[in-house]
């Protein structure tokens, strides 16, 4: 469900709207390319999945993954809804807290955490910081107890199994980077309660990204509830479960993944009887359906041999996603022609120069003519978070839309930001 629909545009005829705003008065006031989003979706994704927990009768911590979308007005809008953050770096803490999540719902999660970005943490108060390896406890212990504070801490377990739409992006396999594995947890948990700056208050898994399938999700959470009831039986304390991330979203028309309200039933059954607050870290199911990008045709060139080239002004720097995991972003004219209009199959690609900056081949859509305005859809989670400067092209702006009003939320720099922003070194 989103907020992106054909409606009548300026001239009558149909156009792609964003909420009441139709795409191409933001295209031609912000230019293209741009990552337009809508705050009646995002503010739906976030009440659906809040109110699939209503029924759990403890605490339940939903903690935004900021990675999936961290644009600060974006931030803003679910933290008014209560909204807690999942970072994974001082800089989304940093997001987080200027966005307005108060510390006491932020987790701070990650294989990789600096002694500065654990101190900044501690400093910032942060909810619950999810240790993922035996020298990440050491090192937190040692900063906690100079501060002479407590950490809260999670332990991170790596349930070994694979899930995701992707394997760049399965997390929960026994080989992969993250988490301790089950082993260890009960070793390390008392450690950990045993450690006078570290209080820990219970176990967290996150075990991919797309999940389009409930079973190995309810595998991986019927390992944390067996182990939560290990732990206690020898006297140690398990307050919360955080079950991570990872729900997916439909891409085209696939069959529908499970929805928030079905992931919940499951979770729930899953977790019946057991006196626990749960933890969530949802990302592209907040924010994937809430975003497009916005781009120009800049030319068809069609080969006499017979492809088709759809020659966009955006690149796989704007939306890296089918480039680096083959991902499928449907691809709307802003400005539909006419039921039974000429359809073409079309080469996508933009301008960057490697023959990877190819968002799809052979894809039917109506003729399209250089200057015509086409929207991805389903950009909103890891489109422009994943965005970069590759080839010196200007980094893609954000527009936010609320109804009928808009506004830009991450403006495009100017070349003049660009060659500012690299002092030339002192000998040149
Ligand atoms: N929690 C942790 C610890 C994570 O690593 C992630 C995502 C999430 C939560 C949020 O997962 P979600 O609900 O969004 O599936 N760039 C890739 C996705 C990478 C996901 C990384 N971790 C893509 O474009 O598909």
């Amino acid at each position: 469900m989103n907020h992106f629909d054909l409606r009548p545009g300026p001239n009558g005829a149909p156009e792609l709207h964003c909420e009441g705003v139709p795409l191409s008065a933001i295209a031609d006031a912000v230019g293209t390319p741009a990552y337009v989003y809508s705050t009646a979706t995002l503010e739906r994704h976030w009440r659906v999945y809040a109110e699939a927990f209503a029924a759990w009768p403890h605490p339940v911590l939903i903690a935004y993954a900021v990675k999936a979308n961290g644009n600060l007005s974006v931030l803003a809008t679910l933290a008014r809804l209560g909204a807690g953050a999942d970072t994974v770096s001082e800089g989304e803490i940093r997001r987080a807290l200027a966005a307005g999540v108060p510390p006491g719902r932020i987790v701070f999660s990650g294989v990789g955490k600096t002694a500065a970005e654990l101190a900044f943490a501690l400093e910032a108060g942060v909810a619950e910081i999810n240790v993922e390896s035996e020298p990440e406890l050491d090192l937190l212990a040692r900063i906690a107890d100079d501060k002479d504070v407590a950490a809260t801490v999670a332990l991170r377990i790596n349930p070994d199994v694979g899930a995701g739409g992707h394997a760049k992006i399965t997390t929960g396999q026994g080989a992969s980077k993250f988490g301790v594995s089950i082993s260890e947890t009960e070793r390390l948990y008392a450690r950990a309660a045993a450690h006078r700056a570290l209080t820990p208050v219970g176990l967290a898994c996150h075990i991919g990204s797309q999940i389009t399938e409930l079973g190995p999700l309810e595998a991986a959470f019927r390992q944390m509830r067996s182990l939560a009831e290990r732990l206690r039986g020898q006297g140690l304390q398990v307050r919360r479960l955080d079950l991570g991330g990872g729900l997916g979203v439909p891409y085209f028309d696939q069959p529908a993944p499970p929805s928030p309200r079905d992931y919940a039933d499951m979770v729930l059954r899953v977790m019946d009887g057991l006196d626990v607050e749960l933890a969530f870290e949802p990302g592209r199911a907040i924010a994937a359906n809430a975003g497009v990008l916005l781009a120009r045709v800049i030319y068809v060139h069609a080969r006499p041999e017979g492809r088709r080239f759809l020659v966009l002004d955006a690149g796989m720097n704007d939306l890296i996603r089918p480039a680096m995991y083959d991902a499928f972003h449907a691809i709307a004219p802003v400005r539909p022609p006419p039921p039974g209009a000429p359809e073409r199959l079309y080469d996508v690609v933009g301008p960057v120069c490697e023959t990877g900056d190819t968002f799809t081949r052979d894809r039917r859509l109506p003729e399209l003519k250089s200057g015509d305005l086409v929207a991805f859809l389903t950009a909103g989670a890891y489109g422009a978070v994943m965005s970069s400067t590759y080839n010196a092209r200007l980094l893609v702006p954000e527009v936010l839309v609320k109804g009928d009003r808009w506004a830009v939320v991450r403006p495009r720099p100017t070349y003049d930001n660009m060659l500012a922003g690299e002092p030339r070194a002192p000998w040149l």
